[in-house]
């Protein structure tokens, strides 16, 4: 099939298997235990540190001049995203200063991407497809702080993170229908993109069993 046929299947697979993201309960998101904006204003700082850490690995070991600079604008991005989550903690009361989100090592995403080699898997997994995550994890967190009552934090997600977040992903989709033009191309893509999807389900349902966290946002 073609690469435009091909990006189509992919996407709307993709929606689909999202929608478990994207459960009924999270529509009317609730606060409970330790749940509060800033512990996964917390999350959130891990999940911005690898995503730019991934893609600053991919920058070094990838060929072709257009990807290696949609990864270095994607290092950048995540990186902002980072110090504007940290502002807006010390704003809430947290110093993120001598906080490290790595102190416990990289999460099973960050490791399986980084096991990646070949560009077109490496733009269906990391661009396209998690970034497609992240759009729907920062939908249900900009409801959960409007819920809680954080219009500023909510905004940040609504005006700046989330455009960015959009963006990476549409850099995925363009940058795929350049690469997955052969069976061979379009196969690495949709395994890398399922495994990515299967990881971040996993995750989801981790953190919902373990912290009833259910809205933490992506990158
Ligand atoms: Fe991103
Ligand atoms: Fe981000």
């Amino acid at each position: 099939m073609t690469s435009e046929q091909f990006v189509r299947e992919l996407d709307a697979l993709n929606q689909e298997l999202l929608r478990r993201l994207a459960p009924e309960a999270t529509l009317k998101p609730e606060v409970e235990g330790d749940l509060s904006v800033v512990n996964l204003l917390k999350v959130a700082l891990k999940n911005e540190v690898e995503a730019s850490e991934s893609a600053a690995r991919w920058m070094s070991t990838t060929p072709e001049i257009d990807v290696k600079l949609a990864l270095a604008r994607q290092v950048g991005d995540e990186a902002k995203h980072y110090r504007l989550i940290a502002d807006r903690l010390a704003e809430l009361g947290f110093d993120a200063r001598g906080f490290n989100p790595l102190a416990k090592g990289y999460g099973p995403l960050f490791q399986y991407l980084d096991t990646l080699t070949s560009t077109v898997e490496r733009v269906a997994a990391g661009q396209f497809t998690r970034e497609a995550i992240a759009v729907v994890k920062n939908r249900q967190f900009i409801e959960f702080c409007e819920h809680a009552g954080d219009r500023e934090t909510a905004a940040m997600y609504r005006d700046v993170i989330e455009p960015d977040e959009r963006y990476h992903h549409e850099l995925g989709r363009t940058l795929l229908l350049r690469l997955a033009t052969t069976p061979a191309a379009q196969a690495a893509a949709s395994g890398a993109a399922r495994t990515t999807l299967e990881l971040a389900d996993e995750l989801q349902k981790k953190a919902l069993a373990m912290a009833g966290i259910h809205h933490a946002p992506g990158c």
